[in-house]
């Protein structure tokens, strides 16, 4: 079966179940601002989730790309990918658990024709928040999934949440040949910022079936890399390199999969950088230079293997064609940037494995290489990346690769250092510094974190940052909000915003792990993240929010702010522009 077959019948069934099609949301997300990238099918869809009306209906179904970098060093098995596409159906208040596990046996079954007795499933055991599923346990019962094929699995294995926060709730795993390739999650509560789980007054359903393994699976392979959504691009990179699949497999599966995911990043606008998402970018792109040069070709071969992702994905993707002189432009810049960092980089494997036989031992000022006679300094990692830019992690990957060890918190901690010293530089960057922000983006900046609290105070807590800009001249908002603001709702805002400027409240910053201030409240739109490391600026007692600034130190500051318009952007997204005067 082609993936094109899967993805047609999934659709249609689901469309047969009264489903409506909704498109793959844009992989950078527009309405949650706790993560970077779509990770999920239900992402997009947290607002109505938690109770908002979608426009489609209560029946919605869609395939979905996705990005998740949490296990990128897993990538190079047969299943771990950075990109991968979802198949998703859902129901937001509509049908509950005996629909949802019927139509998905039925789907398995009837369309795709997989015998039962391959088929095993998993439910929830219950804990001290939620009870046993033993209803999904009679309903797989019912469709004659005999008992030593349903597993009770506790927290770890059957409980899916969308994050720290949010829509969660028991789910139910099924799995074939042994191979888990559907999570039907049966969404019945919220988890709050203060830890607490509440019921959610509509009770959703959200499946999630990952392409690449089901199709793998449906065609007896157990490598989801030589299904046909991998197959021309595995193609490109053994030409490339001219080496075989079956001899470099974990490398040329990391390149291929990189390279898509990188290309599919590049696709939403996003470019390379040493932060948030530019940073995910540039790492997923100089990881895949490093194994096209380890594997003997020319870094600037990744561009073929982007266009031969384009090729294959722009039918179902047609952003991809739309966007290929942009997408080679870009890679054309990040392999000159590249090129010496990876000659570099090839240094330091020299200078390690010369090290390690004990012939010379390389130091950088003081700082020698090996920490111990096994173990590669953290400390020299990082000055080589201060001294001629050698990317850290790569450095990391190297160390592995020679069967040593590392210290990786010597690395940790100078980073830190280093941060907190930047910083301490920062505060006086104002003029001429790395990032230049005037005094009006300055106050602008300050004026976006209170018009979001004060927007959250008067129209209610489902309206989230879904994207924000400022000029010299204004600010720019986007809002989760299903219609136009009243004029009263306006007034009420801006009389709120300048209630808290003429209080002249502190703004305070301090740098806390992201965790730590994601589980205080605090909100975020763009994460800046190395090492988990977050700034948070905080009003007294009115906002939080997680940013990198720059902020004015007390809202007096910001002077008198005022709405200029207020308009629609999409279905449920409202823009403001406000100006500080
Ligand atoms: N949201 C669920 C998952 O990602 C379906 O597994």
């Amino acid at each position: 079966m082609s993936s094109e077959d899967l993805r047609k019948k999934y659709i249609e069934f689901f469309k047969g179940k009264g489903h409506t099609q909704i498109p793959s949301a844009s992989l950078v997300p527009e309405n949650d601002p706790t993560t970077l990238f779509i990770s999920a099918g239900m992402q997009p869809l947290v607002p109505y989730l938690l109770g908002a009306l979608h426009p489609a209906g209560k029946r919605l179904v869609n395939f979905q790309k996705c990005v998740r970098t949490g296990d990128i060093d897993e990538v190079g098995d047969t299943f771990h990918h950075t990109f991968f596409e979802m198949l998703g159906n859902w129901s937001l208040g509509d049908y509950f658990k005996e629909d949802s596990i019927k139509w998905s046996y039925e789907f398995l079954t009837q369309e795709l024709d997989i015998a039962p007795e391959r088929i095993k499933v998993s439910v929830f055991a219950g804990n001290d928040e939620a009870v046993k599923d033993e209803e999904s346990a009679q309903i797989w019962r019912s469709l004659g999934i005999p008992e030593d094929k349903i597993m009770y699995l506790g927290k770890e294995d059957n409980w899916w949440a969308t994050g720290i926060t949010g829509p969660c709730g028991p789910d139910t795993e099924i799995f074939v040949d042994g191979v888990e390739i559907w999570n039907n999650v049966f969404m019945a509560f919220n988890r709050k910022a203060d830890g607490s789980l509440e019921e959610l007054p509509r009770k959703n359903v959200d499946t999630g079936m990952g392409l690449e393994r089901a199709l793998a699976v449906l065609n007896g392979s157990d490598d989801n890399y030589q299904t046909d959504l991998f197959a021309p691009i595995i193609q490109k990179i053994t030409e490339v390199t001219a080496k075989r699949y079956s001899e470099q497999t974990k490398w040329i599966r990391r390149i291929a999969d990189h390279t898509k995911a990188a290309t599919f990043i590049i696709t939403e606008g996003v470019e390379p950088s040493n932060v948030g998402r530019g940073y995910v970018l540039r790492r997923l792109l100089r990881r895949s230079m490093r194994y096209l040069h380890k594997l003997g070709a020319g870094i600037s071969t990744i561009s073929q293997i982007a266009q031969t992702t384009i090729d294959k994905y722009s039918l179902i993707y047609p952003e991809l064609s739309q966007n290929n002189p942009q997408i080679l432009a870009i890679l054309e810049k990040e392999q000159h940037k590249f090129t010496e960092p990876i000659n570099d980089l090839e240094i330091y494997r020299q200078d390690l494995e010369v090290a390690f036989k004990n012939q010379i031992i390389k130091k950088i000022g003081s700082i020698p290489i090996l920490l111990s006679p096994n173990v590669a300094s953290g400390q020299y990692v990082f000055e080589n990346y201060q001294t001629y830019g050698v990317p850290p992690d790569l450095a990391e990957e190297i160390v592995y690769e020679l069967g040593l060890e590392f210290d990786k918190s010597g690395l940790e901690k100078a980073l830190n250092e280093h941060q907190h010293k930047s910083r301490t530089a920062s505060s006086g960057m104002f003029k001429g510094g790395l990032v230049h922000h005037s005094e009006t983006t300055t106050k602008l900046h300050t004026a976006t974190h209170l018009l979001q609290q004060a927007l959250r105070l008067v129209l209610g807590e489902h309206v989230s940052q879904k994207g924000s800009n400022i000029t010299e001249e204004r600010l720019r908002f986007d809002l989760s909000h299903p219609e136009k603001l009243t004029n009263e709702q306006i007034k009420e805002v801006e009389n709120l915003v300048n209630q808290k400027i003429i209080e002249n409240i502190p703004v305070t910053v301090e740098t806390m792990n992201k965790e730590e201030a994601l589980n205080s409240g605090a909100r975020a739109f763009f994460a800046e993240k190395y090492g988990d490391q977050v700034t948070v600026y905080t009003i007294g007692e009115f906002s939080q929010e997680i940013c990198g600034g720059p902020h004015v130190k007390q809202t007096g500051e910001v002077g008198s702010f005022k709405i200029t318009k207020e308009e629609a952007v999409s279905a449920g997204v409202r823009r403001i522009y406000a100006t500080v005067s």
